[in-house]
């Protein structure tokens, strides 16, 4: 099996982590996120990926190398100016072998999910599609746009985001293509696969199907998103063949240091050289490399960028901070604040 991951992408929606990083690089669970997708795609018999990057492009090969540590041969490619998830797969088309007959699996990379891949392949192949999207039911679609199905699992349109959807099936990113079809995107230029190739495909009357599956899924494109996905790995709620046993309520690198009087629970990921001192909480959150919690602060729900230090009996809640920002003693921020890399949040009461 052939694969391209999308992951050029901004990322805007997770601004501050992604300020100096990819967000397919931003540790969950305390692995590159990419390495969860990676590891999933050799597990379902993939032997060769590509990476379409873009943003931040030479941050990727430093990580992964040639994929051999992850058994897969892993090729890089890179767009000058992001293309779009269409122009990307097209851009990228050009160095995938050539395997005759054989479908590609096309990936967004910031999609964390559990669903039978091989079964989705074998699935469009039985239906003599195209195109094969992997669906998910939401209980809110009004977020997304919606991908409605007929009775045989043939999709019939792609609608916008609405406030009254038809249906709770969404897009969840993980495409098979027959080769025919990602030749015919055309090179060079800015291009869509939501806008402009799937519904161009369905209004030539091609045959574009749905694979809806019932298991875990989730985006990590927002810190919210990021956090609870890193915590459900953690917690074995989703498995990741990159990561060994049944899960836990915390994982916590070996060049981290967690004083004893410390507490962690919700499924929070340290990072190494990281540091939660004495007294602290850190529950469901992330600690990237070298960030710091002093003593007596409370963290929950929330993500530390790399060297982000929080000080001493601060509580934090559903917060975003980048890197190298520093929030004094004594602060309490709440849902959705997010504090820019380097800035500095002084202490309260001053
Ligand atoms: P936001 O800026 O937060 O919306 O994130 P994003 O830029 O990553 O966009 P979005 O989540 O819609 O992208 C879905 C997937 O496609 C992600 O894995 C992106 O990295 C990837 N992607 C989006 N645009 C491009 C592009 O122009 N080039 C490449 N190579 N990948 C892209």
């Amino acid at each position: 099996m052939e694969a391209v991951i999308l992951a050029g992408g901004l990322g805007s929606r997770l601004l501050p982590l992604t300020e100096r990083h990819p967000k397919h690089l931003l540790p969950v669970a305390n692995l590159p996120f990419l390495t969860h997708q990676l590891a999933r795609l050799a597990d379902a018999g993939a032997d060769h990926v590509v990476l379409a990057t873009s943003y931040h492009a030479g941050a990727f090969e430093p990580v992964f190398g040639d994929g051999s540590r992850l058994g897969l041969r892993l090729t890089y490619v890179t767009e000058p100016e992001a293309l779009g998830t269409g122009g990307a797969l097209r851009n990228a088309a050009d160095r995938l072998d050539a395997r005759a007959g054989e479908p590609v699996v096309v990936l967004n990379g910031d999609q964390l999910s559990d669903h039978d891949l091989a079964g989705q392949v074998a699935g469009m192949r039985a239906a003599g599609a195209v195109v094969s999207l992997h669906l998910v039911e939401v209980a809110d679609p009004r977020a997304y746009g919606c991908v409605p199905t007929d009775t045989d699992g043939r999709v019939t349109a792609f609608l916008e985001k609405s406030a009254a959807p038809v249906t709770h099936q969404i897009n969840a990113g993980c495409y098979v293509f027959d080769r025919s079809v990602v030749a015919a995107v055309p090179a060079g230029r800015v291009v869509s696969l939501e806008r402009e190739t799937f519904p161009g495909l369905l209004a030539a009357g091609s045959r574009v199907v749905g694979f809806l599956s019932g298991g875990y899924w989730a985006d990590v494109g927002t810190p919210a998103a990021l956090v609870q996905a890193s915590a459900d790995l953690v917690r074995g709620r989703v498995r990741s063949p990159a990561l060994p046993g049944p899960g836990g309520s915390a994982l916590v690198d070996a060049a981290a240091t967690v004083r004893p009087t410390a507490h962690l629970g919700g499924g929070s990921a340290v990072g190494p050289g990281a540091l939660v001192g004495a007294g602290a909480v850190v529950d469901g959150s992330v600690l990237m490399a070298g960030a710091a919690v002093a003593a007596g602060a409370r963290v929950t729900g929330s993500v530390l960028g790399p060297g982000a230090r929080v000080g001493t009996r601060t509580t934090l809640d559903g917060v975003a901070v980048g890197d190298d920002a520093t929030i004094g003693v004594d602060c309490r921020l709440g849902p959705g604040t997010r504090v820019p890399c380097g800035a500095t949040v002084p202490d309260r009461g001053r």
